[in-house]
Formats: C-alpha cells, structure tokens, sequence
C-alpha cells in the first residue's frame, strides 16, 4: 500500500452505475447464455474417436454445429452415429473431414471447407479444438531422433497449423472466436513409470504456443487457452496399460478422486473455454486432472 494512504477509507461513489467494462464484455449475459455455443461452428480435430469425438458431442448439445476432423478414414460408426443423433435432433450440421494436420496444404483446404458451410449455414464460425495428439513410449536413451520430431510434428506443429487457419477464418470475417488447445498435464510434471520425454516436452511446446499466440491475437479479439487433462481413459492411455497393466496402479497412486479421468469429464470445460462465459480469459491453462498434480 502507497505511504500515507493506510487509514484512507476507499470510496466507490466515482463508480458508474454500469462500469464501462461490463458494457464490453459478452460475458454480461444471464448465466445460462454463457455456456450456449447456439449459432456458431466450431471445428475439432481429434474428432474421429476418443477424447475428440466426445467434445465434438458436448459442442452439439450446447447448441453448435461441428466439424470433426482426423487422419483416420472414417470416425468410430457408433461414436459419430451418437454425434449425428444430437445434431439432428437440434436441426445442427456435422461433417466429417479426413485430414493430417501436419500436412499444411490438407489443413488450409479444410479450413476453407467448413468457411464455405458456415456462410451457407449463416453461423460466424467460431471455435476450434486442437485435439489431435499422439503419444509413444520410450525410455529417452534409446529414443531416435526422427521419433522425436515425428512426436513433435503432429502435437506441436500441427496443433499449430491448427490454430493458425482458424484464427486466419476468425481474423477475416472479424469474429472474436476462441481457441482451445488440448496440451496434458504431461506438459507440467513428468509422469512416473511413464518414459515419454517426447510427448511431455510437446504438451509443454503446447502450453506455451498457447501463451505466445493469445499474446499474438488479442488485438483481434481472439482468445486461445489450453485445456490440460490428467489420465482419461482412451484408445491412447489403453494401448499404454494392455502393454503394462501395473502402470494403472501407478496412476490410481496420485488420483485424489479415486479413479481416472473419462473423455466426459472434458465436456463442461470445453464448453466453458468456447463460451462467452470465458471472455476475460486467454493465454490460461486450465488443468483438469482429478487432482494428480496437487499432491507428490
Ligand atoms: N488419454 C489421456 O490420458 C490424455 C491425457 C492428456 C492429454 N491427452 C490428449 O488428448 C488428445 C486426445 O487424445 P485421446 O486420448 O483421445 O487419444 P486418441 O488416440 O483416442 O485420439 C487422438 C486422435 O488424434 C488423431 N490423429 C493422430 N495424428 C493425427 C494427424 N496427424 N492428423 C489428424 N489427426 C491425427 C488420431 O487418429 C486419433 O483419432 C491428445 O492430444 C492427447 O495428447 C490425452
């Protein structure tokens, strides 16, 4: 406190009624408004299965339409049959797009892809979801190099390109949208029994592309924050525990909830990140974790 000021009662008489920022911010809206994504598109990538096809759901119940993009063929038939049953229901499209984000010329086509439905939709699109990630195991002293950039490829440089053509479609149809990166927890700790140094140093690459690019894109209004998730239960973490099924006991040993993460756990963290409910907040990490790294 400033000298000479300790005994100062402050006053907010100077205060108007309506403070000028509450007239800027789309977050002064009747809560239930905050969490809706009604007339927007939001594009996820990641979206064929797993945590990716399960946010594309939440993004369709809170009202969006959605694009799911993947490198695989086709998404998992009783996953997206669910998706399509929620956006019909709503009267919301969904499509989906076979891409590998790390291929720049494929990432921009379909980025100009779904800009062309959200003009035919009249729907500003606003959202993306950078889900797509790969994960290996590999004690550091054995690990090949062109394994390491193979890792850093897809979860550093494709979430990348990710980021760069939606905020590119935001910049140019003056949308104030919102990006949300999935990085991990992984990017924060080192995860014992698990020798991933690639991954983790990626979800970390992440965490921090997230920071320089809400630094970057503010001035346009766009906001980018990562959502970093503990251990959910996926095709990823499963691969990892059929190899070595004692590495479960190994996780349950920091799981202050009591069990891992399901991809359901991610639903209302998503919606809230592309919300208007989160309109103050960018270059954040929002940890979701089941506690893991709140305790040693
Ligand atoms: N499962 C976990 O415990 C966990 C924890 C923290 C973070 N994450 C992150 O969550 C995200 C989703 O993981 P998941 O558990 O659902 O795994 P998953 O393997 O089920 O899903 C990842 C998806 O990314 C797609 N993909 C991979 N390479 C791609 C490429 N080059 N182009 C386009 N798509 C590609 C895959 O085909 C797959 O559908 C990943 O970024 C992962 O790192 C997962």
């Amino acid at each position: 406190m400033a000298p000479g000021i300790q005994n100062q009662v402050v006053s907010d008489t100077t205060l108007p009624a309506v403070i000028p920022e509450s007239n800027q911010t789309p977050a002064n809206n009747a809560t239930e408004l905050l969490f809706t994504l009604k007339n927007t598109v939001t594009l996820v990538t990641g979206g064929a299965r797993g945590l990716g096809i399960t946010l594309a759901c939440a993004i369709a119940e809170a009202g969006g339409h959605v694009a799911c993009v993947d490198i695989l063929e086709q998404p998992l038939p009783e996953e997206w049959a669910g998706l399509e049953k929620i956006a019909k229901r709503s009267g919301l499209w969904c499509k989906y797009y076979q891409c590998d984000i790390t291929n720049e010329p494929n990432v921009e086509q379909v980025f100009d892809e779904v800009k062309q439905e959200t003009q035919r939709l009249n729907a500003p699109f606003r959202g993306t979801v950078a889900c797509a990630g790969i994960q290996q195991k590999q004690p550091a002293l054995e690990y090949p190099g062109s394994d390491y950039e193979r890792i850093f490829r897809v979860n550093a440089v494709g979430a990348f390109l990710t980021a760069k053509y939606a905020a590119r479609a935001m910049k140019a149809t003056n949308v104030h949208g919102s990006i949300v990166m999935i990085a991990s927890m992984s990017g924060n700790i080192a995860n014992r029994g698990l020798d991933c140094s690639a991954y983790n140093s990626s979800k970390a690459a992440v965490q921090q592309m997230t920071r320089s690019l809400a630094q970057e894109w503010g001035q346009y209004g766009i906001r980018v924050n990562s959502l970093s998730p503990g251990y959910i239960r996926t095709a990823m973490t499963d691969a990892l525990l059929q190899a070595e099924p004692e590495l479960e006991k190994t996780w349950m040993a920091g799981a202050l909830l009591g069990r891992l993460g399901a991809p359901e756990d991610f639903k209302a963290p998503v919606v809230f990140l592309l919300g208007s409910g989160s309109s103050f907040m960018t270059g954040a990490d929002l940890r979701v974790d089941g506690g893991h790294c709140a305790s040693a």
